[in-house]
């Protein structure tokens, strides 16, 4: 879709009057698809280009020296290469652009700064990107690194490798006799090898974890689920199929919940660097 030249025109006077907010209220009832012709992409394409590129093409349109290529010859194809270029279009406090300095080439001007700076708010506001590089941005993202972030070696001192073994009411037996290959998306195998690295992943990271969102809908962040404790007490509905009632010794409910927390707050304070998983190569580990 493209913008036709008044909206285009309404839109940069809307910039010039530094209302970026306005805009970004009106676009929001577009669709995604427009997403492509919305405010930061043409301040880029009118602003930052013509800024940049008589600066930079020296080596970044050509890779003159082993210059990455992030520069093309119009406008659209420099913000195609930018867009692609992992980790630039970035808070401007992270971005390499903004950061850079002098290298091999020069460092932005004050005003190639400005501009470049003004931009990535305008980005970071429509992509929602953090100010934090840590912060996962969704739910998907937020169980990926939840689970890359689970520390093996924890899980075995708060003996949670015994999850599985537990029994339930009435001699229906140990969790792993049903849940041994995931069944309902719960993973409680014999080996605890294979349970850990399992509940990790998605779908079953989710017995672990949810995520909760704000008052605008959005993502937010991830908090302990109590299913696995909560399963075995539920009120069982007589047309459903009922599940055995099973209650966990209290000690591991408390380590349950102690290792899920524990594991949320390291991964928000960025502390998953060394992580264990167990040593069995299944993985490639770090
Ligand atoms: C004379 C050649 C030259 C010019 C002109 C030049 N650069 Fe570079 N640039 C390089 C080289 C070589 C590298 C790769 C080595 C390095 O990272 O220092 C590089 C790397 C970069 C990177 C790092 C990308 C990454 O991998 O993180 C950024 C960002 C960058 N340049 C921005 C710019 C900007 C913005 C301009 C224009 C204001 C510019 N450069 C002009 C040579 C140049
Ligand atoms: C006799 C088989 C059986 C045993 C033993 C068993 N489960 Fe289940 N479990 C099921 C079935 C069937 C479902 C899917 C239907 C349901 O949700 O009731 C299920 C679902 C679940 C769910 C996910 C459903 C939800 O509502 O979130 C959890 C969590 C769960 N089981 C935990 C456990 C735990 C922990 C144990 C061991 C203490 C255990 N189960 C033992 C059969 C079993």
């Amino acid at each position: 879709m493209k913008a036709t030249n008044s909206t285009r025109a309404a839109f940069v006077l809307a910039l010039a009057m530094g209302s970026a907010f306005v805009w970004a209220c009106s676009s929001s009832s577009s669709s995604d698809s427009a997403a492509n012709a919305t405010g930061a992409k043409a301040f880029f394409n009118s602003k930052v280009f013509p800024s940049l590129q008589p600066t930079c093409k020296g080596c970044h349109q050509g890779g003159e020296r082993g210059a990455p290529v992030f520069i093309g010859a119009s406008a659209e194809t420099t913000y195609t290469a930018i867009d692609g270029f992992p980790g630039l279009i970035a808070v401007p406090s992270i971005s390499p652009i903004v950061q850079k300095g002098p290298h091999s080439g020069p460092a932005l001007s004050t005003d190639q700064a400005d501009l470049v700076t003004q931009w990535l708010k305008m980005e970071a506001d429509e992509r929602k990107l953090s100010s934090d590089p840590g912060q996962p941005q969704n739910l998907r993202a937020a169980f990926k690194a939840f689970g890359a972030c689970m520390d093996y070696d924890r899980w075995i001192a708060l003996k949670l490798d015994t999850l599985a073994k537990n029994t339930t009411e009435n001699n229906q037996g140990q969790c792993n006799s049903c849940h041994n290959y995931g069944m309902a998306s719960m993973w409680l195998s014999v080996d605890p090898v294979v349970t850990f690295l399992k509940l990790r992943e998605f779908p079953y990271v989710q017995r672990l974890v949810v995520g909760s969102v704000n008052n605008k809908g959005e993502f937010e962040g991830l908090n302990f689920s109590r299913r696995i404790l909560d399963k075995g007490t539920e009120a069982q509905q007589p047309q459903s199929n009922s599940h055995p009632r099973y209650s966990f010794p209290s000690d591991l409910t408390a380590n349950l919940t102690t290792f899920v927390n524990e594991t949320i707050s390291n991964l928000s304070a960025g502390r998953c660097q060394n992580v264990t998983t167990p040593d069995a190569g299944l993985e490639g580990g770090m």
